[in-house]
């Protein structure tokens, strides 16, 4: 199997983290991922700490390999960090702005700390918060989306500017792709969407209510991006207002597109209703056009 300088640190077989994801990245894929050699990672933001410990214990029953908590930083719970830390190989953070504090508090728990990080200043931000090794996320990511850029393009600019291992997250999903970011600089990769389209025993997974999105992503197409809302719902209690991303947010129909469709609407059904009552024959008349058709 390809060591990486990830895969050194953290002890995994393969370069490849498991992305956290809310409650359709359940402990059984996690656990599954691990015991295949890469890093499962699942998400445990908002519980409290004996759930975290419960999540452990959940997890632990089905691997003993290494594994990874991922919080997000609107819910973090700093008791819930130090119950992670302890039990945990590796505590990842996702949604703020590094906190140097949070990483003390994983270090002191004896975990590695890793980031996820969606620009240049918020990785270089990462690696002086103490983080031992980041995430770039690209704009092809699934979820919640921190990255604006490519994440080529983002990861050659984080890889040149920090020491610290880097992962790159966005639409990986296959072999060839792992090959390109690691040809990039890379020491691995960070994959969620196709874990999902993989097939688990995660009971959350098979409740998935993104069948069609990861169906699109499988087969090599464009996906439809899920919507904002239903991501927020399935990170429990994570208001799905707070999972509105900046691109979401842009394309938010402003009142003169409302009003611009809403005519172009009106239009089309009127016209549709003017085609049916034009194109409404009697009885007597259909018989007549089949007969004459018949003969
Ligand atoms: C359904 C879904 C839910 C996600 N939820 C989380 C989350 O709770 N925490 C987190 O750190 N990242 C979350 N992400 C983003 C991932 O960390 C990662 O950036 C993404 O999966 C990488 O892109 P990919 O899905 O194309 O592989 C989520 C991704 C998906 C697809």
């Amino acid at each position: 199997m390809l060591r990486t300088t990830f895969t050194e640190l953290v002890g995994v077989e393969a370069p490849i983290q498991m992305s956290g994801m809310g409650s359709v990245g359940g402990p059984e894929l996690a656990a599954a991922v691990s015991q295949a050699g890469g890093l499962g990672t699942n998400t445990v933001a908002g519980l409290t700490p004996n759930e975290v410990e419960a999540r452990v214990d959940l997890i632990r029953t089905q691997t003993k390999k290494p594994f990874a908590l991922n919080f997000l930083i609107p819910v973090v719970d700093t008791e819930a960090v130090k119950a992670a830390a302890r039990a945990c190989r590796v505590v990842d953070f996702f949604w703020g702005r590094p906190d140097a504090e949070l990483v003390r508090i994983a270090h002191a728990g004896g975990a590695l700390v890793s980031w996820q990080t969606g620009s240049l200043e918020e990785a270089v931000a990462a690696e002086a918060a103490g983080c031992d090794f980041l995430i770039a996320q690209g704009i092809e990511a699934g979820g919640h989306i921190r990255g604006q850029l490519g994440v080529l393009q983002l990861l050659t600019e984080v890889v040149e500017a920090v020491k610290v291992p880097v992962l790159a997250a966005g639409g990986i999903g296959n072999a060839r792709a792992l090959a390109g970011v690691i040809a990039a600089g890379a020491a691995g990769a960070r994959i969620g969407t196709r874990f999902l389209a993989a097939g688990s025993t995660s009971t959350a997974h098979s409740a998935l209510p993104h069948t069609a999105y990861c169906d699109r992503r499988s087969r090599g197409l464009r996906p439809c991006r899920p919507r904002p809302q239903a991501i927020g719902r399935e990170c429990g209690q994570f208001p799905a207002s707070r999972a509105r991303r900046p691109i979401a947010a842009s394309w938010e129909p402003s009142p003169r597109w409302r009003a611009t469709r809403a005519s172009q609407w009106a239009t089309s059904r009127r016209s549709s209703r003017q085609r049916r009552s034009s194109t409404s024959w009697s009885r007597a008349q259909r018989l007549s056009c089949w007969g004459r058709s018949l003969r």
